[in-house]
């Protein structure tokens, strides 16, 4: 078993972009620009937003946090989105999801425009990404592509079964797995809740991609010996035992599957730090006109 180290790739990545905001910063005069609207105060999303505008500044970003208390008004919302919108200082825009139930996440996507949603949930960034065009590839599959760039990991020909089918990353991932590409060029098998036959599915897979936010899902009698496995889930439970009073634990459980795969990720440490590259990506290919000029 060899470990597929966000930590590690992460940082190479975020040297690189370093970097390239610098050149931008000096041929422009300004740096690339990242908003982040985050809405009430869930645990999770506190801590993914913190931790991108933290990442946006190592990187030499400008960042900028918009908070909105929970009973803000899904109008209130869609008119700072068409502000943002207008605003030509700003290259990227992100809603941090979930939503309150007052407000309609598609409408909030589909408001975000396309040339700026640097998390690529937009239909036109999604339909894109179907067409092999270029466009903003949402966050978590794009960094998972490019921990199987670090480490060189050949996709060609094999069976890649995602288990989980969410429009931010089961979706998204089949195809791009599936995509004429490297990484890509994958038979793909798309599993979900109602899948029937599950574990006999998964059980064939060169690539397991788990997705499905259910902790421990993917157990070690439901892997190939061999398999790659990338574990997306970040299941967050109480705990007495760590400082921040939480403890996070992935869909597999690494415990008994690592002895079993060739490669796997970590759960801190492995797809939620390349999520933070994907975006840095993303905003930093907006800023300099890569995708739409
Ligand atoms: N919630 C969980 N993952 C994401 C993400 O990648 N982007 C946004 N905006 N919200 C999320």
């Amino acid at each position: 078993m060899q470990l597929l180290d966000g930590k590690f790739a992460s940082e190479k990545i975020k040297q690189e972009i370093a970097a390239e905001a610098a050149d931008f910063l000096a041929k422009s005069g300004r740096k690339p620009h990242l908003i982040a609207i985050l809405v009430g105060n869930d645990g999770g999303s506190e801590t993914y937003v913190a931790s991108k505008m933290k990442n946006c500044e190592k990187v030499g970003f400008q960042s900028s946090l918009i908070r909105y208390d929970v009973t803000v008004t899904e109008a209130e919302l869609l008119q700072k989105i068409e502000e943002i919108n207008q605003d030509a200082g700003v290259d990227g825009l992100i809603v941090q999801l979930p939503l309150p139930k007052h407000i309609d996440p598609e409408k909030v996507t589909e408001k975000i425009d396309y040339r700026k949603d640097v998390d690529g949930f937009h239909p036109v960034n999604l339909g894109r990404m179907m067409r092999n065009l270029p466009c903003f590839i949402p966050a978590t599959p794009y960094g998972i592509l490019l921990m199987l760039q670090a480490y060189q990991i050949d996709t060609t020909g094999k069976h890649c079964v995602v288990v989980g089918r969410s429009n931010i990353v089961g979706s998204p991932m089949s195809i791009l797995m599936a995509r004429n590409a490297n990484p890509g060029n994958c038979t793909v098998t798309l599993t979900h809740s109602k899948t029937s036959n599950l574990k006999e599915l998964v059980l064939q897979a060169d690539i397991i991609v788990a997705a499905i936010g259910k902790k421990n899902f993917v157990t070690a009698d439901m892997v190939k010996p061999g398999a790659i496995i990338i574990d997306v889930g970040i299941n967050r439970e109480t705990s007495d035992q760590t400082k921040s009073g939480y403890k996070l634990y992935g869909d597999v459980d690494f415990e008994h599957v690592a002895a079993k795969s060739s490669w796997i990720t970590p759960v801190p440490g492995g797809v939620g730090l390349m999520t933070i590259v994907g975006l840095l990506k993303n905003t930093l290919a907006s800023a300099k006109g890569e995708i739409y000029s």
